[in-house]
């Protein structure tokens, strides 16, 4: 009787169907939000650096809404790209701005086939790019962005928005953003918390994306990528102040923060792979360096594994269009 090796675990790895009947982990459509940029300019228009990603316009935006809802996925995220840009962000709470009027033309198209959510931060209106409004020393003033965010949040909500993104990283943002909701009889609103948003070289293509004017860096607001402990405290204070859904971005370099906070949340935990994290595959792709399509399944796969509840990727459609195209016994069924 042969007795070595006594541990044989490679008997679970032996085929496709043994493999997919030990999963430990699967992906679903429906836990997939796909980012929308949307431009103020009359054409959609590409982004230098995330190919396969282009600024839709109002007028493409319906389309984009049908093709998430055919492709089952859970949600679209709408970021605006104004023309015209100011010191306290005007364009973000006038109802006729760039994303007030996405997320209407969005609600209308997705006619509750999928969440509508919005990005709720100033950095696209202010004509320097920070998440907030200046104090009289060029600093970013915690309590008067909060002003700010709360009218953005009930802009939002007038609009047609049904989950705020809350990226801006000002101290009591949550609260600030829950208590303007409910005294306008919008308890209905949910907020999803960027909680441990880091200060990140990742959002580069990002800052194309969006066409940023910022100058210098986002330090005093988004965390030290120095810093575990400290995210998972974030997450904590905005659950007290009423966060409905915390976040961790980016996801790739940060899962030992994601896991940290999946593990302690009462309340489902996402994360974002951001535009650098998209950018890096498919430019290492392009250059031969890694297969394409197993990098993307395996990069997002790793975020679920860590513990994300859903995930923010561009590349939603094309997973959940690849999920439902596999043979169930196919490795990309339940990568
Ligand atoms: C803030 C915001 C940013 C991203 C999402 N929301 C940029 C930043 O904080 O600098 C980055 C997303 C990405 O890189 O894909 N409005």
């Amino acid at each position: 009787m042969s007795t070595f090796p006594t541990h044989r675990p490679r008997r679970l790895r032996q085929s496709p169907a043994m493999r997919r009947l030990v999963a430990e982990h699967t992906l679903s459509a429906s836990a997939l939000i796909l980012p929308v940029f949307v431009t103020e300019r009359a054409e959609p228009q590409p982004i230098a650096t995330m190919p396969g990603v282009r600024q839709e316009t109002l007028d493409t935006l319906p389309a984009v809404v049908d093709a998430a809802a055919d492709a089952g996925i859970g949600g679209i995220m709408l970021f605006g790209v104004p023309l015209t840009r100011d010191a306290t962000g005007s364009g973000a709470t006038e109802p006729d701005g760039i994303l007030n009027r996405a997320i209407r033309v969005a609600a209308r198209a997705s006619a509750g086939r999928l969440t509508v959510q919005a990005d709720l931060c100033l950095d696209e209106f202010t004509d320097h790019g920070h998440c907030g409004v200046l104090d009289a020393h060029g600093g970013v003033d915690n309590d008067a962005t909060l002003a700010r965010y709360a009218d953005m949040a009930l802009a939002q909500a007038e609009a047609g928005a049904e989950i705020l993104g809350l990226s801006g990283m000002m101290d009591g943002q949550v609260a600030a953003v829950r208590a303007a909701l409910d005294a306008a009889g919008r308890d209905d609103v949910v907020l999803l918390a960027y909680s441990a948003k880091y200060a990140s070289a990742f959002y580069g293509p990002f800052r194309d994306a969006v066409e940023s004017t910022l100058v210098g860096d986002r330090k005093t607001y988004q965390l030290d990528p120095a810093n575990a402990r400290e995210g998972v405290l974030e997450a904590t204070i905005d659950i007290q102040e009423g966060a409905d859904i915390v976040m961790v971005k980016p996801a790739g370099p940060y899962l030992d923060v994601l896991s940290e906070v999946a593990a302690r949340s009462s309340v489902p935990v996402w994360a974002y792979q951001v535009s650098g994290e998209y950018a890096m595959i498919e430019l290492a792709a392009a250059a031969g360096a890694i297969d394409r399509d197993r990098a993307i399944m395996e990069s997002v796969l790793g975020i679920r594994r860590a513990g994300a509840d859903a995930i923010l990727t561009y590349w939603a459609l094309e997973i959940a269009a690849r999920l439902r195209s596999a043979h169930p016994t196919a490795p990309e069924a339940h990568a």
